[in-house]
């Protein structure tokens, strides 16, 4: 399933900061960074893929909670409750939703909310569906009012409700359909309405990764894409993946690349950490978007709090993704706040960047 990215080419702001450390470069074209999935990356990621819960690294309390699930449905010959999973892009949903399926012995339909625009999208799917099958739907927060409200009976009762007629000789019929279990992910599981939200059964988030369960995901591509990779040159890829495992094997190909290139016979923590460093990946994994969100913090704004809106104009990012995207690693790894008044910029992140902590400058007044 490909996602069109919909994110924007940064812009350089009109005012200069004062003071800059670091210099920031252009943002490179590609950016390997973003954790959505790029056009046709679906298709490459399909292969590497694990097809069962045993292939599937981290996320285990989410695995144990499914894993249950799964075993309390087939003993008692039901179709699994419907499952909600939010979190962050790139930790691996889709691949859960598919693994469920499998796992249940059944097929999955995938699609996303943007594709089902037209009542008769989500009407064509729901009627389509075999007892048991898993339907996933991606981005369930951009669902339209109609196809949402298709929904609720088709999740409840597994019925559908159509109205057939106008004016006085409107007539609803019912239809029923197979047993089903639906899918959700989203982003922001603040974003979906309450009646839809009630009726998944199962709400689970999925979290960042750590390094060491980045670093077997790695090992197992590496191993599926037939490329010679020591564990330190695994670690060096995991440590600058964000904690998200598609940024990882998109960064793992073309550390593959630039060995191929250079001949080297395997990739080593060097040869990662030069590849990397080629392709404007810093060591924690941070891009253009991030080192300049806490440059203007820091520089423009004393390290803050500064508000998003403020942040998002600094950078020519929109407020959605800098909320969906950037902050949720910058928090994750320490380096940003959010406070009421705004978002603040850590020690840590001053460090990483070059600058002085605040109370250490105080400290070196007279
Ligand atoms: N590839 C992508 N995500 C993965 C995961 N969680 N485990 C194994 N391989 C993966």
């Amino acid at each position: 399933m490909a996602i069109i990215s919909s994110k924007k080419q940064p812009q350089e702001p009109n005012k200069e900061p004062k003071q800059r450390r670091e210099v920031a470069k252009a943002p490179p074209k590609e950016n390997l960074l973003q954790p959505e999935a790029a056009v046709d990356e679906g298709k490459q990621e399909e292969s590497i893929r694990p097809q069962r819960f045993a292939d599937y690294i981290g996320q285990k309390d989410l695995k144990d909670v499914l894993d249950i699930a799964i075993k309390a449905a087939k003993s008692r010959g039901e179709v699994l409750d419907h499952l909600l999973l939010y979190g962050p892009p790139g930790l691996g949903k889709t691949t859960m939703a598919m693994i469920l399926a499998s796992e249940m012995g059944v097929n999955c339909k995938i699609t996303s909310a943007p594709a089902l625009e037209r009542p008769r999208d989500i009407v064509g799917l729901l009627v389509n569906l075999k007892p048991g099958d898993v339907l996933f739907i991606d981005e369930i927060h951009r669902l339209s009012r109609m196809s949402e409200e298709i929904l609720y009976p088709a999740m409840e009762d597994y019925r559908l409700d159509i109205t057939i007629g106008k004016g006085s000789s409107t007539k609803t019929r019912s239809l029923p359909l197979s047993k089903f279990t639906l899918v959700g992910a989203t982003t922001r599981a603040g974003a979906l309405s309450s009646p839809l939200r009630d009726r998944f059964g199962l709400i689970q988030k999925l979290r960042f990764y750590e390094v060491d369960e980045l670093s077997k995901i790695v090992l197992r591509s590496a191993q599926l894409l037939q490329t010679n990779i020591t564990e330190d040159g695994a670690a060096e890829v995991a440590r600058r993946s964000r904690g998200t495992p598609r940024i990882a094997n998109r960064l793992l190909k073309r550390v593959r690349d630039y060995a191929e290139v250079k001949s080297f016979k395997e990739v080593n923590e060097q040869v990662a950490a030069e590849a990397l460093q080629l392709f404007q990946v810093d060591p924690c994994g941070l891009d253009w978007t991030d080192r300049r969100m806490l440059s203007v913090i820091i520089e423009q704004f004393n390290g803050g709090p500064v508000g998003l809106e403020t942040i998002a104009a600094a950078t020519g990012e929109d407020t959605q993704t800098i909320e969906e995207v950037y902050e949720p690693y910058l928090m994750q790894i320490g380096y940003l706040s959010r406070t009421t008044r705004g978002r603040v910029a850590t020690p840590t992140a001053y460090k990483h960047l070059g600058f002085k902590p605040p109370n250490e400058q105080l400290s070196l007044l007279p």
